[in-house]
Parts: structure tokens; C-alpha cells; sequence
């Protein structure tokens, strides 16, 4: 087993190079499932949720080939009709079901196991089914498998509103609508960033995607994909992550490789507590030299405060003068990383979608920890690099989940943590609730 040691209490210094967007890749990665030729993906971030997806394409015969740390080919031409990927990968992540989309799309017809990823409750489908229903394909879900069919083998383009801008739903009626006869037109479409990456990828191997980043998309399908080169965009969240683990244990650290226009709702928040953030063309400068202010988060859909940041910025909250409130909008059960807060000292009451935090202006102290999930992990890297003493989180392949090489780029900028293997019996355990 393994976790992390942090010795919190160090400010941090340096240069901190953001990696592509985990959440554009898992969806860019299986987009090239549509191609008849090769895509050649850059900027791919290196951690397991990326690993798992291309597991799953090479399940089902598509040829991935390295021809850089962060760069693959990907030939989908040997992709057959009736693959199916693997019940124990697929159960792994959530983003496996966009295998569902690619599928239908080029061969009308796909079966996936039910998905898995992140506990937060219930994660329903019915969005995403709801639009394959629209499009024209028969979809059965039995045996914790989604059979999803078009009886005369192509989708046709609709009109599908969708009861909520579910990011998940919003790509795969995308990917499923790429290749479909006609145009469909997504309303109430999700925004996120990695909305508008897919589109362009889809765009640059032919696809007709307008309107991306804007909450009514329209596609209008073609008859074949080509493969394209294409670049992912730097990530949100783990540059979001990086700026609240400057405001957690203090310092000046610049954050290469954003965009800052997606950052700009972290940065608004971060400057409310009392963060000097300055703005460069595709870097930040981020700097904190005093104790944090309080202030009251709501995490929404883009381009509200990212429910992927709400864990972090509420590490950073515990030890800000003045009660804060902090509220999840987008998912039921985000909160399960606060009892691991507590462990550390944070006073924290929770009630349903609302938590409110009474800073500790002593500052956190050091707790054996354990991670619940990707973001909650990554709450717990940004509270302990800011308490005393030492933290020791368990659970860690949540964040190597999504977090590329994060052990170096924060021993980069002076931060002491360090990533141990340990005995079973030495494990920490787990809060039972
Ligand atoms: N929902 C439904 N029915 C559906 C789809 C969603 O009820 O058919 C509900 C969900 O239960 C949730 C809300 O709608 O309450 C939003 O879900 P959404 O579909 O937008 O989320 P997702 O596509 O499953 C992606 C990210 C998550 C991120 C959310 C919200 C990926 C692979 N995952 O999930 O990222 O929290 O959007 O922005 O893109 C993470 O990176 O840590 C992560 C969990």
C-alpha cells in the first residue's frame, strides 16, 4: 500500500507546469474511436483515469502507440461492430460510457457495463439515454449492462433538452450525434471547457459542431471522421488545486500553461480571501503573505465555482478568519472528506448541501488522513501542506486518479512530501461512517 507524507508549515516558491485536462482527455481519447484514420493526441495527462480509458479502446481493438511522454497515436481502423470492453475496466471510471456515444455513432449499436467512478450518491444515466432514445436508438439496461441499439443501423438528428446541463450527457449525444443523419441540436447543454475541446477535436477530424461552450450546441452529422493532430487544453481544476495550495500554506508560486478566462471564478474567490493573483497571457502569478478571509463559496456548473474545486478551496477555509458557508450545487454527497478535515482540527458543521466552516486562525494540525475520493484527496494535499506537524493521507490512487506527477511538482516549489509504501498493518483506516 501507499501513501503520502506531508510535512505541512513550508511556503511554497517556484514554478508549478500544469498538464492537460484529465476530464478533456477522457472524453477526447474515445471521441478518436469515430476516426477511420489516425489521431495523434498531445498534452495527454499521465494518471490512472487516463490509463484505464485507453486500456478499455485497446479492449476493443483500437492500436494506441507512446510517441512521447504525453503524446499517442491512436488507430481506431481494426475497431469492430460487436467489441465490448471488459465489466472490471469499465466499472472502474465513469467517463467509460462515452465508449456508448463512439459506438453508436460509427456502428449504431453499443453495450457497456454501468459505469463507475467517484461515489458523491446516486449518479443516474437517464440523461444520457434519454438522448440516444431521441436520437433514434433503442436502449435496455439489464444485468448492469446498457444495450443500446438504432434499428436501421444510423441515429437521426433531433432536438433533445436536456432537464439539466449534465457534462457527461452533453458529450455523449455529442459524440453520438457526430455521425448521425442530419442535424441535432442540444439545449441546455452543459458549458465546461472541456465541452468546447471535444468540439474542436470533433471539428478538426470533420466533424460540423457549433455552438460548444454556449448552452445550445448544434451538430450536424457528416458521413465519415479523418484522423487529426490535436492538443488537449491545460487543466482547470489541477491548476485551481495548485492556486488554493499557495493560499493554503502561503508563498509565491507561478502557474504555467492556463487559460486564465477558465480560471477566472477560482481566482475571483481566492482574491475575496485575501490572495494576490496576477494574470499573465497563459501563466499566474499567485501569492499569499497574510491569513485568509473568510468568504462564501456555491459550487455550480461552468461558469459558476467548479464543484471539482469546492473540496480545496474548503481545506483552504479552515483556517481563514470568519465562518464561511460553502455550498455543493452539482452533486448530493460531496461532503465526505469533512470528517477527514476534522481529524485535522477544522470545525466544520454539515447540513445536506451546505457546510459551514468556523476558521481556525491557529491553523490546522497534522492527522493520519484518508481519502474518499479524487478531490477529497486533493483537499486533503492542500490542507496538510498548510497545517503543522505532519499528515499522513491514505487512499492516495483516488488522487494519482487525476493528478499528473503531483509528488514533484510540489517537492518542485519547496513543499515536503514525499510518497511511501507501507504495510497493510500499517495502513491508515478508513472514517467509518
Ligand atoms: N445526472 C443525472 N442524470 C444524468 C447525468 C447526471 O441525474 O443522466 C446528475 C448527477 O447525478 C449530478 C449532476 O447531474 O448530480 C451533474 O452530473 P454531470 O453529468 O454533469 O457530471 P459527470 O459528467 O458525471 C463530470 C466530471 C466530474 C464533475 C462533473 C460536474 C468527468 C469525467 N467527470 O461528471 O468530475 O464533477 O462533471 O462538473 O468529466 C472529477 O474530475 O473529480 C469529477 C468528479
Amino acid at each position: 500500500m501507499v501513501q503520502y507524507n506531508i510535512r505541512g508549515g513550508n511556503s511554497l516558491s517556484g514554478t508549478i507546469d500544469i498538464s492537460g485536462a484529465k476530464n478533456a482527455a477522457v472524453a477526447i481519447l474515445p471521441a478518436a474511436l469515430l476516426a477511420a484514420g489516425v489521431c495523434r493526441i498531445e498534452n495527454i495527462p499521465k494518471v490512472s483515469d487516463v490509463t484505464l480509458i485507453l486500456e478499455i479502446m485497446r479492449e476493443l481493438g483500437a492500436e494506441v502507440r507512446l510517441v512521447k511522454k504525453n503524446t499517442l497515436l491512436i488507430d481506431s481502423s481494426n475497431v469492430k461492430r460487436d467489441s465490448q470492453a471488459p465489466y472490471e475496466l469499465v466499472r472502474r471510471m465513469r467517463a467509460s460510457y462515452y465508449v456508448m456515444g463512439a459506438f453508436l455513432s460509427r456502428f449504431g449499436c453499443a453495450q457497456v457495463s454501468m459505469p463507475g467512478g467517484c461515489d458523491f450518491g446516486v449518479r443516474p444515466i437517464d440523461q444520457h439515454i434519454k438522448g440516444f432514445e431521441a436520437l433514434g436508438a433503442k436502449v435496455t439496461v439489464q444485468a448492469g449492462l446498457i444495450h443500446a441499439e438504432v434499428p436501421n443501423g444510423r441515429l437521426t438528428g433531433t432536438q433533445i433538452f436536456l432537464d439539466f446541463a449534465s457534462v457527461g450527457a452533453t458529450i455523449n449525444i455529442m459524440l453520438a450525434a457526430t455521425l448521425a443523419d442530419g442535424v441535432t441540436v442540444i439545449e441546455n447543454a452543459a458549458r465546461e471547457p472541456h465541452i468546447v475541446d471535444l468540439a474542436n477535436f470533433l471539428n478538426s477530424m470533420g466533424a460540423d459542431v457549433k455552438g460548444a461552450g454556449t448552452d445550445i450546441i448544434k451538430i450536424r452529422g457528416v458521413k465519415c471522421l479523418n484522423g487529426s493532430v490535436y492538443a488537449i487544453i491545460p487543466d482547470q481544476i489541477e491548476a485551481g488545486t495548485y492556486m488554493t495550495a499557495v493560499a493554503s500554506a502561503g508563498g509565491r508560486v507561478k502557474i504555467n500553461n492556463v487559460i486564465p478566462k477558465h480560471l477566472e471564478c477560482i481566482t475571483a474567490k481566492l482574491t475575496e480571501m485575501g490572495v494576490e493573483i496576477e494574470e499573465l497571457d497563459d501563466a499566474l502569478i499567485v501569492s499569499r503573505s497574510h491569513p485568509l478571509r473568510r468568504t462564501n463559496v456555491k459550487a455550480l456548473p461552468y461558469p459558476g465555482f467548479p464543484t471539482d474545486m469546492q473540496p480545496q478551496i474548503a481545506a483552504c477555509l479552515c483556517s481563514a478568519h470568519g465562518t464561511s458557508m460553502v455550498t455543493e450545487g452539482v452533486w448530493d454527497n460531496r461532503f465526505r472528506y469533512i470528517d477527514e478535515l476534522k481529524r485535522m482540527g477544522a470545525k466544520i458543521q454539515v447540513d445536506g448541501r451546505l457546510a459551514v466552516i468556523e476558521g481556525v486562525e491557529t491553523g490546522l494540525t497534522g492527522a493520519p488522513v484518508q481519502a474518499c475520493d479524487l478531490r477529497a484527496g486533493a483537499a486533503l494535499v492542500v490542507a496538510a501542506l498548510g497545517a503543522s506537524g505532519q499528515t499522513k493521507i491514505g487512499g492516495i490512487h483516488h488522487i494519482e486518479r487525476g493528478y499528473e506527477d503531483i509528488i514533484e511538482k510540489l517537492s518542485n516549489v519547496g513543499a515536503k512530501i514525499c510518497r511511501k509504501e507501507i504495510s497493510e498493518a500499517d495502513a491508515i483506516p478508513a472514517t467509518i461512517s
